[in-house]
């Protein structure tokens, strides 16, 4: 394995210290939960290796939204990064070629390229709405075609993948004996989401997490799901080579925190909600960016209009080191920097309407 740090975790606030940023629309999650608030009482947990696969009524409560799969084909991971891991490396070899869509979040990307097998990518454009069609995958399958990697609510640009595209891809997958990877990590932020992927069809990986919906990145707590059972056999192997069993520790706030879902997640949208009003009314007035709409999750990926003749490198100076603000700049996902992806969910709403402006100031000087 060829591995390389990717721009998107060596330039990270988190990387670069929080106390260089203070206007922060790099986050693709919503704001970070205070442990405090969950009311969680860990002084009788036992510190023990925890079940392989994950705690038992963890999974019997994911369970829930996985109808029609049983909980011992769920397996707990330690955040989605590593359940990303596992499938690239159960299923690809340097023989092996793999689809996927291109921008994405990078590690889609980067993992397969560290193992080195043949990759084709699926270029999204914003000239058409960053969408794609099933027969835009089936233009790239090859006889050694293992993997169709798919991130849906996606990441940098917000489109959702509908049921009938998802499915005709799978059917794809099934006549060429591959598999779909459908990262879903931002699937419980879109208020029309569909069954998870892995409910719809026997080819379909379904992985995602608590990080981006409840604000608990820092919990490092992810599921992996298929209904295939030699598979499930194969990445428990891998979940076990690599760690064993998650943190118990992690898998019980994740637990506690989604037992009382619903009603915490009340609270998440009515602040994503503001934050979306005050994105799209800081974009009809901002006449030199333009945007797609983002269906699902809380980022989105505008561009400066005719920013390949603008001078970016000014623009992220001026809006990093005069304003405190920052943006996710389209290289940490391989595309020009005339891009950028906004978090809307992170910020407080006075953080994400001063970031905004902000991004308005420095553009007056590039
Ligand atoms: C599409 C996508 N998948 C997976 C991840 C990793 O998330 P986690 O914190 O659950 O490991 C991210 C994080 O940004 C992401 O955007």
């Amino acid at each position: 394995m060829d591995y390389k740090r990717m721009p998107i975790e060596i330039e990270s606030p988190e990387q670069l210290g929080y106390s260089n940023v203070k206007y922060n629309l790099t986050e693709s999650s919503v704001s970070d939960a205070l442990l405090g608030d969950l009311s969680v009482n860990l002084g009788t947990l036992k510190l023990a290796y925890g079940d392989h696969r994950g705690k038992a009524e963890l999974r019997q409560l994911l369970a829930k939204d996985f109808p029609g799969i049983e909980s011992d084909k769920i397996l707990i991971t330690a955040g989605a990064a590593s359940a990303l891991f596992i499938v690239a490396t159960a299923l690809l070899e340097k023989t092996d070629h793999l689809i996927v869509i291109h921008p994405n979040y990078a590690s889609n990307i980067e993992t397969p390229r560290a193992i080195g097998c043949k990759t084709d990518y699926v270029n999204l454009r914003f000239e058409d709405g960053f969408t794609f069609s099933a027969a835009d995958i089936a233009k790239k399958i090859r006889p050694n075609t293992k993997l169709i990697s798919l991130t849906s609510p996606h990441n940098p640009t917000g489109t959702v993948l509908d049921r009938k595209t998802l499915l005709e891809i799978a059917d794809l997958a099934e006549q060429n004996s591959c598999f779909v990877l459908l990262d879903e990590t931002y699937r419980d932020l879109n208020v029309h989401a569909d069954l998870p992927g892995a409910c719809l069809h026997k080819r379909i990986i379904s992985v995602s997490s608590v990080s981006k919906a409840f604000g608990l990145p820092g919990l490092r707590i992810g599921w992996l799901v298929t209904q295939d059972e030699q598979l499930t056999e194969k990445f428990l192997a891998a979940k076990e080579q690599i760690f064993v069993c998650n943190s118990i520790i992690d898998e019980e706030v994740a637990y506690k925190f989604l037992l009382d879902k619903a009603s915490r997640f009340q609270k998440i949208s009515e602040h994503i909600e503001k934050n979306r009003k005050v994105l799209l009314s800081w974009l009809r007035s901002e006449s030199r960016m333009e945007m797609i709409q983002p269906a699902g999750g809380v980022v989105c990926f505008p561009r400066v209009i005719n920013g390949e003749q603008k001078n970016m490198k000014e623009f992220y100076r001026i809006l990093n080191d005069e304003h405190k603000t920052f943006v996710a700049p389209g290289h940490w996902f391989e595309m020009p920097d005339h891009y950028m992806r906004i978090g809307f969910g992170w910020p407080a709403e006075q953080e994400l309407k001063t970031g905004l402006q902000n991004i308005s100031l420095a553009l007056n000087n590039t």
